[in-house]
């Protein structure tokens, strides 16, 4: 099998750290390294929680490299309220043995593609500012990057942080707009089809008949995001949006796409950080990024609860 080198980053974040799970129990994955960046939690508290979860899954030989700690104009915004003021909701792990990497996220990201010409996924699951400083730094990663996977945006679907904006383009706007006007070969998973994916406390009890601690850790993490869901929500169970953009890099029969012109709002209104699409292609301007807007959402979930459970069985 011809596995995917892929290359992370992500802001951990309870569905950031279920998707570095879900990349560790597919074997089309070759999970290459992680740059952590702010949003979820700081950069510093996100670096520890990505260095603990790789130590969970017995993965420290994955190397995690610290991102950059503030958005490129915005002011820093974090979410306690939904991930906990650790991250990782109520979950408790031991403080990693491991420590990151010296090298700076973005300049990770560029050796990384640069060294490997049209062999590198790069998965987007935070705030893109340190896509766009590696943008900006080494232009040429955006003709190298093999392809790029973005979790982000809210097409047709509402905001969940404004009531237009989704969480990763609102913390960044205009890191998102220099990356969705990069060039770079962009598939985008907007909220419009992860709302459709949630997990719910029957999945839950599924995994919760393995006793370990993969389980143990996804009940603790999940349980307070849960509750977010329910309180600021009213949605029953939480919807995971980073395993899902994971999942799509090697099933992306998963969902149905359209190619796309789509744009990022920076005029600092109502609709800051808001994405929208161009249906009619009223702009003229060509389709830059190929928008999954339908999902099969029991066909990611079952088979997001069959790697678990196979995670789950190998680390007891
Ligand atoms: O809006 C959801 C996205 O923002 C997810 O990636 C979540 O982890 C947060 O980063
Ligand atoms: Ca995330």
């Amino acid at each position: 099998m011809n596995q995917k080198r892929i290359v992370l980053d992500t802001d951990p974040g309870i569905d950031d750290s279920v998707a570095i799970l879900l990349a560790l129990a597919s074997p089309e994955v070759s999970l290459e390294g992680l740059s952590v960046v702010h949003g979820n939690s700081s950069t510093a508290q996100g670096t520890i929680n990505a260095l603990s979860v790789l130590e969970l899954a017995k993965a420290n030989h994955i190397s995690v490299y610290k991102g950059c700690d503030l958005p490129l104009v915005q002011p820093s915004l974090l979410a306690p309220e939904t991930h906990g003021h650790t991250g990782l909701g109520y979950a408790k792990l031991s403080a990693p043995l491991s420590q990151p990497k010296g090298q700076k996220g973005s300049d990770f990201l560029i050796e990384r593609i640069m060294s490997s010409p049209g062999e590198i996924t790069l998965v987007a699951i935070g705030p893109l500012t340190n896509i766009a400083l590696a943008i900006r730094q080494e232009p040429r990663i955006v003709e190298n990057v093999k392809e790029v996977f973005i979790m982000g945006g809210a097409i047709r679907h509402e905001g969940n942080t404004t009531p237009l904006a989704e969480f990763n383009t609102f913390v960044d706007p205009h890191a998102a707009h220099i990356v969705f006007h990069s060039g770079m070969p962009i598939t985008l998973t907007p909220l419009d089809v992860t709302y459709q994916c949630v997990f719910l406390k029957d999945d839950l009890n599924r995994l919760l008949k393995i006793d370990s601690p993969i389980t143990k850790f996804i009940a603790d993490a999940t349980r307070f995001y849960m509750e977010f869901h329910d309180e600021y929500q009213k949605i029953d169970g939480c919807v995971i949006n980073d395993p899902l953009t994971m999942a799509l890099t090697f099933m992306p029969e998963l969902c149905d796409y359209q190619d796309l012109y789509v744009d990022v709002d920076l005029s600092g209104g109502l609709s800051m950080g808001k994405t929208f699409a161009d249906f009619y292609r009223m702009t003229k301007k060509p389709a830059n990024i190929k928008v999954a807007l339908g999902v099969r959402p029991r066909d990611f979930m079952e088979l997001f609860l069959e790697r678990m459970v196979k995670l789950a069985k190998f680390i007891s």
